[in-house]
Parts: C-alpha cells; structure tokens; sequence
C-alpha cells in the first residue's frame, strides 16, 4: 500500500470519528483462473488474490456500539455488537457486521465495539469479489484486535458464514479463502472439501503473458435468485444421484446422470463434473508445462457455463470470442456469473489491440463500455 493512501485512510478515519486509529488492515479482492459454482459442491477451485484491494482502518471502543464508515456511501452504519441480525437497513455494512457477528460464533471472544472506516480499489460488482475483501479486512482486524485466536481458514468461514447469514447470499468459501490465502504470482489450489490450499506459482510473466480483466459493468447480485437456483438445481442433482455431493461424481458417471435427471439438472450437474476436472488439469498442467497450456480449459469452461450452467451474459460471450480471435491463450467470464467480468489470458505484445477490438465490438453491439485492466498475483490479507 501506498504510504499516500494509507495517511488517506487514517485521515479519513480521524476526520469521521475525531481520533486515531488503531492500525489499517488489508485484504486483496479476487480473480477466479478456474473451477466456477464448485466450491459449494465440494470440489476444486483455483482463483488468486489480485493487486486490487480493501483497507480497514480499525479502533476498539469501550462499549458495544460498532460504527462503520467508509469512501464509497456518506452514511455511517450501527448496530450493537452483541444484536447483529440480516437487514435490509444494513445495506453495504451487512458485510462488517456479519464478520463480527460470525467470529463471536465462532470463538469465545468478549467483543466489543469498534469503529471502522473503509476504502477500496476492488471494483463492486464486477466479479472480483469487494464483498469478500471488506469482510477479510475486517475479519483480520478483528480477529488481532479480539484476541480471537482464528487461523486463516476459519477467518475464510467466518466469511462464508457472514455472507450466508447476515448478508443473504448462499455462497461458497472460495473468494474469502483467496483474499485471506493468496501468495504472490501464486493461484491458490483449494479442495473446498477438505479445505486443504497449495499455492502453485502462475508463472504469466515469465511467459510473457498477462491477465487481462474485461469488466463489463454488467452488475451482479448474489443475494439474486440466479446463484440460489444453480445450487439448487446442483443439490437436487446430488441427491437423485445418491451421492452427498457432486464431488463425488466423473465424467463416467454422466451417462448415468443423463438417464436419471431432467435435461436442465442434468447439464448443471454436468458443468460442475467437467468444471472440476478441468481444475485438476489446469493445476496439472501449470506446474508441468507451464501457463500457455491450459488455454483450451479455460475456453471449454466458459462454454460449459454459457450452455450448461447458463449463468453467462452476451456481454461475457463477445468479450471472451474478440479475446479469442485476437489470439488470447485463453479467456472465460469469472465468479458467479449473471454479469462481472471476463478474463483472458493474454501475451503481453497483444494487450493494446485487444483492448481495442473489444472496446470496439462492444460499441457496435450497443453494450456499455467495458473497463479493461491487467490484474497481477498478490499477498493475501495482513495488517498494514
Ligand atoms: C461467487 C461465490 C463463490 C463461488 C463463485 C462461483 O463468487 O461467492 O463462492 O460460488 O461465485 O464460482
């Protein structure tokens, strides 16, 4: 973090709140390279934290009163530390809220109060994950400040557990376990049953190659009934099949799958069987030949959401086939899907004239103007 944004943050703190701060935690949003609506099925996902990231400038107060504030709304959010309950009042602070609401579940801290003000550079609503940003700086913070005593993984199911609970949201755990486990030009290799993480080194720039972001502005909501819906139809899949999850599932087991399930639970079930195996092939094959040869994965995993899972847009559609035809080693939409963002994968010496082909194609089609950026692999969640 800059020395300039991190005086920026503790300002802003002090000017709301008339003091100083204790300290300014951080945590990274996320990029998704492979393994898309897998987490909550059990299996594999292998996303990084990106060099976009969420601070948390943090101080305990005395009494139970939480208060948070933060650069992108003018209203500072309360509630009692002890009372933390789903609201719509919440609105953004549903987020903070719901993480210290999730660590005194999980552990026996004596809470108190605190207040908060909150800055970030991750994009909302573009699919790299702002909510599981401020809900990693926050649960880092708190977690030191309350003596909590949680590891990594827990913080990453404190997370998890806010969003399911306070926030609404039935999501998985693989964008918190990013925020919280990333490395350094490393993707996180995360097993979401046992939660067992490896980080494997990427290795884009050494092959001259960058991941290009292709946010299409198009937003995004979880707490929607699209996400609720896949995962519904992946349970009843589950179930039919006699399995506890689809993690338990192969390719060999489709045709089986085909004969027992309805046509449309039979191709979510079929995305979520091919999608992990293409996880493991991926990380196979980084770490054997290298980031130029997993470019057909991430192509047959986008086409497996467009038209399996269906959770694509044609925003997503035409930014991942200009990226194609301008010779990215490969491209697909990341996160949740319904809108966010595409990414490709992308030699270095070609990134100005695809950005331009797909600002161009996107006119032409009467979409909105893309934000277009390169994301690199960063460290996960620390105190500043
Ligand atoms: C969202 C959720 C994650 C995961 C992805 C889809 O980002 O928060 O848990 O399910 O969608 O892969």
């Amino acid at each position: 973090m800059s020395e300039q944004l991190l005086k920026k943050v503790r300002h802003e703190f002090t000017a709301i709140y008339n003091y100083e701060p204790t300290g300014v935690w951080s945590a990274p949003g996320r990029v998704n390279l492979i393994g898309e609506h897998t987490d909550y099925n059990e299996g594999f996902v292998f996303p990084f934290a990106i060099n976009r990231s969420t601070f948390a400038t943090i101080s305990l107060r005395a009494d139970n009163l939480i208060r948070v504030a933060s650069s992108f709304s003018p209203v500072t959010h309360e509630i009692d530390v002890r009372n933390i309950q789903k609201s719509e009042e919440n609105q953004w602070a549903a987020y903070p809220f719901g993480v210290a609401w999730a660590i005194q579940q999980m552990s026996d801290v004596q809470a108190t109060g605190f207040d908060c003000f909150i800055e970030s550079d991750v994009p909302v609503g573009a699919g790299l994950s702002s909510s599981a940003a401020i809900e990693c700086a926050v649960g880092v913070a708190l977690n030191e400040l309350w003596n909590a005593g949680l590891t990594k993984p827990q913080l990453a199911k404190a997370g998890q557990l806010a969003e399911n609970e306070i926030v609404g949201a039935p999501t998985g755990i693989m964008d918190q376990s990013a925020s919280l486990l990333g490395k350094k030009d490393h993707g996180v290799f995360l097993d979401c049953q046992s939660l067992e993480a490896e980080v494997v080194e990427l290795g884009f720039a050494k092959a001259g190659l960058e991941l290009l972001i292709i946010d299409t502005k198009v937003a995004h909501r979880h707490a929607d009934g699209g996400y609720a819906s896949r995962r519904a139809a992946c349970e009843l899949g589950a179930k039919t099949m006699g399995v506890p999850s689809l993690r338990y599932l192969t390719s060999a087991d489709l045709h089986k799958a085909q004969e027992l399930l309805d046509d449309v639970t039979f191709r979510r079930v079929r995305h979520v069987v091919t999608e992990n195996e293409r996880v493991l092939k991926t990380v196979e094959r980084l770490k054997e030949q290298g980031p130029k040869s997993i470019g057909d994965l991430m192509y047959a995993s986008h086409q497996s959401m467009r038209d399996d899972f269906e959770i694509s847009v044609d925003e997503l559609d035409e930014a991942v086939k200009i990226a194609e035809g301008f010779g990215a080693i490969g491209a697909r939409m990341t996160g949740g899907g319904f809108g966010g963002a595409a990414i490709a994968l992308v030699p270095s010496e070609l990134i100005d004239q695809m950005t331009v082909a797909i600002k161009y194609a996107f006119k032409q089609g009467g979409f909105i103007e893309p934000n277009i950026f390169a994301v690199t692999a960063a460290d996960g969640a620390a105190r500043v």
